[in-house]
């Protein structure tokens, strides 16, 4: 029987046992220990391929810009390079990496709403494609470090839409009450004033409008509000864009698997089960806006418009899971009804492993879903409740919500008698875990695998050792 999270040539059961890419996961496991958080390059092909699709139906050329800050680790930006995309970076940090990985400056856009003055001196002097301006005292910063470094910088300014999405409060970035971008008329005047700047090549516009966007129309409604300003800039100023900006934000299916899913409240149920394809949104995004452009007759405006995206999670969230053992059981009497209907054991059976928020940090603070299944024993069903709890001295790192919102389910579904020692394995653990990882508790931050296309399974981050606790300490 085929189990509702597998993933044909990706996530697999055989004999039993999960196999990522055609590797055994107890086999990386016994090589490398737990937690180990293991990926596949095919899969990243894959989701980059899936955006991709839309190009020859739309008539513009479209540039992917991955979003480095979901995972950066070195061998995953070089995968994501060759497999053919661009890159959109949040920090001088970031920038550094993508350069040194290999990015030509004009595959790199940089984002960020408190951008340093080194950061603005190093993207401009890389050349890069365009830095997405945050407000207009950024601009008149970077207009500033141009001039005295006498070089002229691309420049794209991010708008605030006043999007709302039905995804997570902490990651809707388009309404006037978050912290991103400058309202449309502030950038219609900047560029007014900076029409004629020697420093300044101001040939784009963005947004972004949250990150696990379970609908697609709000795409279509970025679009054509993208498309709106790109036509009044034009009327006021002369200035034809050569690039909009569409942000990111598409969403992963975090409940594929949907045994839990009537453990959460509606909106979250909504959002993990997010399943449109990108391409779709922007096809019919696209055509919104062809019309529109008929019907203005600002056609013109769309010839060598390049369209860009920014997407992290669709691209890298569900090709890494996280191999973690359980390292500690003991049972309570039961204070929460358990999640099984026809079960009401009196016991609750914890079970205490060796991945907590310190590498899954959205667990904790957006009480994050990730799928948990058993590598060893992938064919049981898994109709046993447990509670789960990572391994932090920290009342805050469990599987559940603490704060007793049942915003996340309180037990969790494996198969029975999990003991010490059995390796686990949460799913959809790519994006925005390594990237936010800590040493909080002296634990060291993991592995990592990157299952190639070849089938060789390529050691692509050290477990940390105790010298990388103390590296930075002055002592
Ligand atoms: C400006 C910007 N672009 C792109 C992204 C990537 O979003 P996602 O990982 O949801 O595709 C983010 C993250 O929220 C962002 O803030």
């Amino acid at each position: 029987m085929t189990q509702a999270w597998e993933i044909e040539n990706f996530l697999e059961v055989r004999n039993g046992k999960l196999h990522v890419s055609g590797v055994s996961a107890l086999e990386l496991t016994a090589q490398h220990g737990t937690p180990l958080f293991v990926f596949s390059e095919s899969r990243i092909r894959r989701n980059i391929d899936r955006l991709r699709l839309v190009e020859n139906e739309i008539g513009c050329d479209l540039k992917i810009c991955y979003a480095a800050k979901a995972n950066s680790n070195m061998a995953i930006l070089r995968t994501i390079k060759d497999a053919g995309s661009d890159i959109e970076v949040n920090s001088g940090g970031e920038l550094w990496k993508a350069l040194k990985i290999g990015f030509r400056p004009e595959q790199i856009i940089f984002n960020g709403t408190s951008k340093e003055v080194w950061e603005i001196e190093n993207a401009v002097n890389a050349g890069i494609y365009a830095i997405q301006v945050d407000s207009l005292f950024e601009l008149s910063l970077i207009e500033e470090t141009a001039r005295r470094l006498e070089k002229r910088a691309n420049v794209s300014l991010r708008l605030v839409p006043e999007i709302e999405t039905n995804t997570h409060s902490g990651l809707q970035t388009a309404l006037l009450t978050s912290k991103f971008g400058m309202m449309p008329d502030e950038a219609l005047s900047a560029f007014r004033q900076y029409k004629n700047s020697e420093f300044l090549n101001l040939c784009g516009i963005h947004l972004h409008i949250g990150s696990q966007n379970p609908n697609a129309s709000p795409y279509a409604e970025a679009f054509e509000m993208l498309f709106a300003n790109l036509v009044e800039i034009y009327n006021e100023t002369g200035i034809k864009l050569s690039h909009i900006n569409l942000g990111g934000g598409f969403p992963v299916n975090y409940l594929r698997d949907s045994s839990m899913k009537q453990h959460f409240p509606e909106a979250q149920s909504e959002m993990f089960t997010a399943d449109f394809e990108p391409a779709d949104a922007i096809r019919s995004a696209w055509k919104a806006v062809k019309k529109a452009a008929e019907l203005a007759k600002a056609d013109h405006l769309l010839e060598n418009l390049t369209l860009l995206l920014e997407p992290g999670r669709s691209i890298i969230s569900d090709a890494g899971i996280c191999l973690t053992t359980v390292r500690n059981e003991k049972q309570r009497p039961v204070t929460q009804s358990p999640t099984t209907d026809n079960r009401q054991p009196t016991t609750d059976n914890w079970l205490l492993t060796d991945a907590g928020f310190n590498i899954l940090l959205s667990m904790e603070t957006y009480k994050w879903y990730y799928h948990l299944i058993s590598a060893e024993r992938s064919d049981e069903p898994a109709t046993f409740p447990y509670k789960l709890a990572g391994p932090l001295c920290d009342g805050g790192d469990v599987y559940f919500d603490i704060e007793g919102q049942n915003r996340l389910p309180d037990h969790r579904l494996l198969p029975e008698n999990v003991q010490p020692g059995e390796v686990l394995a949460l799913l959809n653990c790519g994006a925005y875990t390594l990237a936010q990882a800590s040493q909080y508790n002296g634990r060291f931050l993991p592995a990592m695998v990157l299952i190639r296309e070849n089938g060789e399974a390529e050691l692509i981050r050290k477990r940390d050792v105790f010298q990388d606790l103390t590296a930075n300490d002055i002592f």
